[in-house]
């Protein structure tokens, strides 16, 4: 009978999810800092036990330039808010660029109800994501134009994950043909007034079971 050391030892050489999330968790400030330039920037009000506890994180988005992209943390995650520009929203309807989603009408449950539509988000130009990807647990990489620094071909730019070369558009819908299986997951999120995101609670009289999302 084998033992354990040796039971979990089986996949050596092919880590798991939970391998690379460790990773995942262990480089987010580096990643965020030499790979995407994308700021870490305080949040509106949490205090550490707020932050301990999963509260919510309520930020002010009028700073956030258009084209640009902030993180904040929620939960020990990172959280993607994106300021898209009206290119970029034309580009999130383009059929010659849907045609290549894998679940580009976000049927697949990874966001609530309130995010099931074609930009994945409450404001279309205010995108709001969990920077997880859902392959292994990476860390996505920021483009948010095509350009000649864009890793992959024939892409319109949006997110890309190096570790297996998973890709997903500006709304964080995964490309057909890649190693992730789901679109990138939207947090519960509600606007508190025009400038005011409160990520972490859904908007009034909207339920949504976060731990409903498949993967994470
Ligand atoms: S973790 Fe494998 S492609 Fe992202």
């Amino acid at each position: 009978m084998a033992n354990s050391a040796s039971t979990t030892a089986t996949h050596e050489g092919e880590p798991t999810r939970r391998d690379f999330l460790y990773i995942a968790t262990a480089t987010v400030a580096v990643v965020g800092t030499v790979a995407t330039l994308v700021p870490l920037i305080d949040q509106m009000n949490p205090d550490a036990s707020t932050l301990a506890a999963g509260g919510p994180v309520d930020v002010d988005v009028s700073k956030i330039a258009e084209g640009s992209q902030i993180v904040v943390r929620w939960r020990e995650r990172p959280i993607w808010i994106y300021h898209r520009s009206k290119q970029t929203l034309a580009m999130l309807q383009s059929t010659k660029d849907t045609s290549l989603l894998s679940d580009p009408n976000s049927e697949e449950p990874q966001q609530a109800p309130y995010a099931k539509n074609w930009h994945r988000s409450i404001k279309p130009e205010f995108g709001v994501l969990v920077g997880i990807c859902t392959h292994l647990g990476c860390i996505p990489l920021f483009y948010p134009n095509q350009s000649a620094t864009t890793p992959v071909a024939n892409w319109i730019g949006g997110y890309f994950c190096p570790c297996h070369g998973s890709k997903y558009d500006a709304a964080g819908r995964v490309y057909s043909g890649v190693p992730a299986p789901y679109n990138l997951p939207v947090p519960p999120y509600h606007f508190l007034n025009d400038t005011t995101v409160r990520i972490g609670e859904d908007p009034p009289n909207s339920a949504w079971d976060f731990g409903s999302i498949l993967q994470l």
